[in-house]
């Protein structure tokens, strides 16, 4: 089984122009911070050591009001606080600019669920979850919303973060400067799944992308074995439909509930991140989500090893 998070992911970590502003950004201000701990932790030890006391009687001469050092002590920080301020914006103005720098933008419209992540392509009608598929190298615009609560997404490497708010679209850049995967989560707490609503962004190369994104728009291929077949009637005809969309099931799902699954064995995890996308896995997560999931909407239908088998046939079945 291969372990879904083996890299960090971290702002110290910049893959795109956004994320290395806001890099650059963290550091001076971190160095600005170190310098001012130095001296001030310096000046009291000086003074603790220069001043302490020596056995004498009664109280140190007293002193009161200092106008050079008061003026000192006030000017100084406001000097630190504005440079920071300006620097501030700058970086706010590079990682989120008015116009996109492209004049061919790639869409995603990022639609937060509690605990998943539902993505839509608008230009292809391509519609995944909790991975996001981008062209390496191209600044990639992402529109966010909520169905339910304030979510948050956030992808350190490749950019800022925003909330997901419900009826209320944001919308931010995000950009991969290679090809590779990038993890992040929903950084907003957002209730009892909110530790397992994690991203993985597959950055590829144009070509790949491209074969991705025309695999994706394909429906989910016909049954080939019986199993298969069995899987499918019994996805239709149990309560799946309801919630989740397999283009070429036949079921005409009502309002996105769930994650849409016809590809789903192109992902490389289940249920937003938890496990690995891998037949017994996706047999215990529909077996009993709870368990894998706390919290988790998707009910426990109490299917029969048979059934169970059927569906991860179906669901798993390769094109
Ligand atoms: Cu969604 Cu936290």
């Amino acid at each position: 089984m291969h372990n879904l998070y083996s890299s960090v992911a971290s702002v110290l970590n910049p893959a795109s122009p956004y994320a290395r502003e806001i890099g650059r950004l963290f550091w001076i201000t971190f160095w600005i911070s170190m310098v001012i701990l130095v001296f001030v932790a310096t000046f009291v030890i000086f003074n603790m050591i220069r001043y302490r006391d020596r056995g004498q009687d009664g109280l140190p001469p007293q002193t009161h009001g200092n106008t050079l050092l008061e003026v000192t002590w006030t000017a100084v920080p406001l000097a630190i606080l504005t440079f920071l301020f300006v620097l501030t914006m700058q970086t706010m103005a590079a990682v989120s600019p008015p116009q996109h720098p492209s004049s061919d933008p790639v869409h995603v419209d990022v639609i937060a669920h509690q605990w998943w992540w539902e993505f839509r392509y608008p230009d292809s009608g391509v519609v995944t979850a909790n991975e996001l598929h981008i062209p390496a190298g191209k600044s990639v615009q992402i529109q966010l919303t909520s169905v339910d609560v304030i979510h948050d997404f956030w992808v350190p490497e490749l950019g800022r973060k925003m909330d997901a708010v419900p009826g209320h679209p944001n919308t931010m850049l995000i950009q991969a400067d290679d090809p590779g995967v990038y993890l992040g989560a929903c950084a907003e707490y957002c209730g009892a799944g909110h530790a397992w609503m994690r991203i993985r962004v597959v950055a590829q190369t144009a070509s790949d992308y491209q074969s991705w994104l025309t695999a994706q728009a394909k429906p989910h291929p016909a049954p080939r074995t019986l199993a298969e077949a069995n899987g499918k009637a019994l996805f239709v005809g149990l309560t799946c439909s309801s919630c989740h969309v397999v283009n070429g099931s036949g079921a005409t799902g009502g309002q996105v509930v769930g994650p849409d699954l016809t590809h789903l064995p192109d992902r490389q995890s289940l249920a937003a991140g938890v496990i690995p996308n891998t037949p017994q896995n996706l047999r215990d997560w529909i077996a009993d989500p709870n368990s894998i999931k706390p919290g988790a909407h998707m009910p426990n239908l109490h299917l029969t090893p048979q059934q169970l088998d059927a569906l991860v046939a179906y669901l798993e079945e390769q094109p």
